[in-house]
């Protein structure tokens, strides 16, 4: 029995190492030498297979273009950005490709992205690696979920107002924030920094939220910043950050320490 069980700890430990040594991702330059650029029927997606990990590389004019992802083929067969699920224009971006799947990127250009400038790519699982360990925000408990301005939703323009909102709050990775608003008049951006916070600067997003009724999830601890684009609204005070905290109650356990103890627990519910 000893024995047995020794030898799945050595087989686990192999299977961890293998783990942290595979995956070498590659880095796909969209268009080759033309950069992401109108294109007829291009064949460049059929020369090149893509796998969980590998990123792609936009180079672009940024003064024209962008790189626009949306959910679907039909927004992409009408080269619709009106409801992008991400939005990048520093005009070299990198995009990393983490979950298998379809993957769509236009220009918001209509013009450029009507004669070609659009992209779809899928994604699998490279074969020759092993399937990696679920990405963190798949195994995170699921938090609380918090109602931006409660009542009055993303509406409130008044410096004051979301900043004592989210004082009184401590939020923590696995939460989830529920903007709700109209549509028509505003919209969620989350941008990176303190200065682009302090400016309402929304020129360079991290991600961007239309629906009206969008529930973003606080995957990683640090500060989150949330702005609204329309002119004039930021400014007036529909803004919004939150610090989060990494996950309450969870024991940091090294990979080794679970197994460990797993095992122990396996030696005494047989004695
Ligand atoms: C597609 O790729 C092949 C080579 O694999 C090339 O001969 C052909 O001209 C390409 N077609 C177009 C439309 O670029
Ligand atoms: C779209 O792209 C074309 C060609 O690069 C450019 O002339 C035009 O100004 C762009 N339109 C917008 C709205 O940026």
């Amino acid at each position: 029995m000893a024995k047995r069980i020794f030898g799945f700890f050595l087989l686990a430990i192999t299977t961890f190492t293998v783990l942290l040594g595979c995956c070498s991702a590659t880095v796909h330059k969209v268009g080759d030498s033309d950069g992401w650029a109108p294109k007829e029927d291009d064949n460049w997606t059929d020369r090149e297979e893509f796998h969980v990990g590998d990123s792609l590389v936009f180079e672009y004019d940024r003064n024209f273009n962008d790189v626009t992802q949306v959910s679907g083929g039909l927004e992409y067969e009408f080269c619709d950005s009106s409801f992008p699920k991400a939005v990048y224009n520093t005009g070299h971006d990198v995009v990393t490709l983490k979950e298998p799947g379809s993957y769509y990127f236009i220009t918001s250009n209509h013009t450029q992205c009507t004669s070609g400038q659009r992209l779809d790519v899928l994604v699998t699982h490279d074969p020759s690696s092993p399937i990696p360990p679920p990405s963190p925000s798949k195994i995170l408990p699921s938090g609380n979920i918090y109602k931006v301005g409660d009542s009055k939703r993303w509406s409130v323009y008044d410096s004051e107002f979301y900043y004592q909102w989210s004082k009184e709050k401590q939020f923590h990775v696995g939460d989830s924030l529920l903007f709700e608003y109209n549509n028509e008049v505003n919209d969620v951006f989350e941008i990176s920094g303190d200065l682009e916070f302090l400016y309402c600067d929304p020129i360079s997003p991290v991600a961007v939220h239309k629906t009206g009724h969008d529930l973003i999830k606080l995957t990683e601890p640090g500060i989150h910043y949330f702005i609204s684009s329309e002119p004039g609204h930021c400014e007036a005070g529909l803004k919004l950050q939150v610090v989060v905290g990494p996950t309450p109650n969870v024991p940091k356990l090294s990979p080794l320490e679970r197994l460990t103890r797993w095992l122990n627990s396996f030696t005494f519910n047989h004695h």
